[in-house]
């Protein structure tokens, strides 16, 4: 199977790089770019081609739509004159409703809506994934298998693809911003950066683990840290004076409210 990935940024590339990992050779992956300086960049470091949209439409099975929701026009104009109800094109633009693609590319053409995210650089990504309305069980098949070389995947009613974007989608920005504010916490305390690094990405690391491989939900494993009259509780009782929790339900509900708004641009 050949995947071209459109727009080669940051998701487009560690889809790249994550299916290179996961086993797929480069003369079956392709991906298009609008700078020749950013392509040939690409090439260097992957030694996958990049070709002309017209190229990735001929020789391509799937069509992974992976530029910013603000550039989706121009794509969606070009690709209409090359794919039909025999193409796969799977995006992965924040916000934008599969309704969309099929209003603009050819009566039939199967589009799956995907929001993953950029631990797909190291086969770690949560992808979510919703069928359009011309998407068949084997093409949405398909793209879970893609996906699930890089990383886990999910099959969600479309419906939901804007909470997804803000969760899991934005989700890994969260923790890299809570690390970085840990680190500092470290610096304040009057350790060296690398040591506090060292220390907070571990902690992060062994968090993440136990979360994923223990069952346990994360209250017991909360509790399991906060022993009575310990030092945890008086961390714990500063977070709960600071509303964090309250700072980070109003940060999701926004960052869905966008995905939302991103959507609404396109409508008709
Ligand atoms: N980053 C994330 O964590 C993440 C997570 C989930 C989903 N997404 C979604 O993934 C999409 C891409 O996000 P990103 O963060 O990867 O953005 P990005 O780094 O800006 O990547 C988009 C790439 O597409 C290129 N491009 C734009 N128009 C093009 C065209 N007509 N033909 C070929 N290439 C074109 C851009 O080139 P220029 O540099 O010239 O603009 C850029 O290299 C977005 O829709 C976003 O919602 C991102």
């Amino acid at each position: 199977m050949t995947v071209a990935v459109l727009g080669a940024g940051k998701i487009g590339e560690a889809l790249l790089s994550g299916l290179l990992h996961a086993g797929y050779a480069p003369e079956d992956l392709l991906f298009t770019e609008r700078h020749p300086e950013r392509a040939a960049e690409l090439t260097e470091r992957y030694g996958v081609a990049g070709v002309e949209v017209a190229d990735a439409a001929k020789r391509a099975d799937v069509l992974v739509v992976a530029v910013k929701p603000q550039d989706i026009d121009p794509v969606l104009d070009e690709l209409s004159g090359l794919v039909g109800p025999c193409s796969l094109v799977v995006s992965m633009c924040a916000g934008l409703p599969t309704s969309l693609f099929e209003r603009r590319l050819p009566e039939g053409t199967p589009v799956v809506r995907v929001m993953p995210n950029t631990p797909m650089l190291v086969g770690a990504a949560m992808s979510a994934v919703s069928p359009g309305k011309h998407a068949t069980d084997e093409q949405l098949r398909t793209v879970e298998e893609l996906l699930s070389s890089v990383g886990k995947v999910i099959v969600l009613p479309e419906s939901q693809q804007d909470a997804v974007t803000a969760l899991s989608g934005s989700g890994p920005a969260y923790f890299f911003y809570l690390v970085e504010a840990m680190i500092d916490a470290g610096i304040l305390l009057g350790l060296p950066r690398a040591v506090a690094q060292q220390l907070i990405v571990q902690a992060a690391v062994g968090a993440g683990k136990m979360l994923d491989e223990g069952g346990q939900h994360p209250v017991m494993l909360r509790e399991n840290v906060t022993s009575p009259g310990g030092t945890t509780i008086n961390g714990i009782r500063e977070l709960e004076k600071h509303g964090v929790r309250a700072a980070l339900l109003d940060a999701i509900e926004s960052a869905r409210d966008r995905s939302i708004e991103l959507g609404k641009v396109h409508e008709e």
